[in-house]
């Protein structure tokens, strides 16, 4: 058997803090579908769809996924990354609002929007990202479409424009990388950026928007290259399960495998589907339970305006984000 030692040294983070700003994309999934199939179906350009910021089709059901990640360097900085921007303007505008991110925005304190990929429930809210701060630096993956790129420049972006170049990691600050995943799925999309950060003492962590090229693919691909891989820490973010709440043997290998890895922490978002986190709790996986509050449907999900802290933060960092009715959980 040939061992593959991961070679690529990204550094290490003292600290990670996760403020899950939206975890659900939209409210009911029924609506989202039967949508998609009044439109065409699942090979349908999601452009053609008229859901909101194109046009006013099921606009209420409308929300977001999108998270800030605030890391304390090794040499004790502070660097803050917003992954991905939600969908609904509207929701995006006030969920904003509420956890102090428009000012962060504002003031130059985020250095960096990461887009993990096309979908409509974690890219057409940019709006409200780029009202805030034109400038911010955008990291796309491969695969974007023309009408995706003509849509960012039409919402006022200013700032560089970066493609991750497929399976090539970028370190965007000791710690903290991205890759971008070749990947084929609904409504066209390609692509998905995936972000990994190395924990002191704690080993590598990984954050997906949906995890759409599957989950064990992205972790083995962190175990087979990153120093540090071996000991996967924590995942959070959607793993595209059971997004239709279906189930079948092969997700059972799935979470089976998963729960083989020794991770010390999971928080799931929406996409994950609530029967997959039901079988992952049974199987042992350590999923931490969300609030169900603030638009979020379920405690199996980790929810809107609840920040996860990877490792303690100190005061100073997390006094840095002035924000309302949040509840913390430690891991
Ligand atoms: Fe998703
Ligand atoms: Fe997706």
């Amino acid at each position: 058997m040939t061992t593959i030692t991961p070679t690529l040294d990204i550094g290490q983070i003292r600290r990670l803090r996760i403020l899950c700003i939206s975890e659900t994309g939209w409210h009911d999934t029924a609506t989202v579908f039967d949508d998609i199939r009044a439109a065409g179906g699942a090979q349908t350009d999601q452009y053609s769809i008229p859901w909101p910021p194109f046009g006013p089709l099921h606009a209420d059901n409308a929300a977001g996924f999108s998270a800030l990640l605030e890391a304390e360097t090794s040499d004790g900085s502070v660097r803050r990354l917003l992954f991905d921007t939600g969908w609904n303007p509207e929701w995006m505008d006030r969920r904003f609002a509420e956890e102090g991110i428009d000012r962060l925005l504002q003031e130059g304190r985020i250095e960096a929007l990461i887009l993990s990929h096309e979908h409509f429930d974690h890219f057409w809210g940019i709006g409200s990202t780029l009202k805030h701060c034109p400038g911010i630096a955008i990291y796309i993956p491969e695969g974007f479409h023309p009408e995706g790129l003509a849509f960012i420049r039409q919402q006022g972006h200013s700032g560089p424009l970066i493609t991750v170049p497929s399976e090539q990691p970028v370190v965007l600050f000791p710690g903290l990388a991205v890759v971008s995943f070749p990947m084929s799925t609904l409504l066209q999309v390609q692509g998905e950026n995936v972000l990994y950060a190395r924990l002191q003492d704690h080993g590598l962590s990984m954050i997906t928007g949906c995890g759409h090229g599957g989950v064990l693919n992205l972790l083995d691909y962190a175990r087979r290259t990153f120093i540090g891989g071996e000991h996967i820490h924590a995942i959070y973010g959607g793993l595209h399960l059971s997004p239709l709440e279906d189930w079948d043997a092969q997700r059972d290998q799935i979470v089976n495998t998963l729960s083989s890895y020794g991770i010390a922490k999971m928080a799931c978002n929406h996409c994950t589907g609530r029967v997959a986190v039901e079988k992952m709790l049974e199987s042992g996986l350590p999923v931490l339970r969300g609030t169900a509050r603030y638009g979020s449907q379920t405690d199996l999900f980790l929810a809107t305006a609840t920040c996860w802290n990877w490792g303690e933060m100190s005061g100073r960092v997390t006094d840095r984000i002035g924000t309302l009715r949040r509840t913390s959980v430690q891991g």
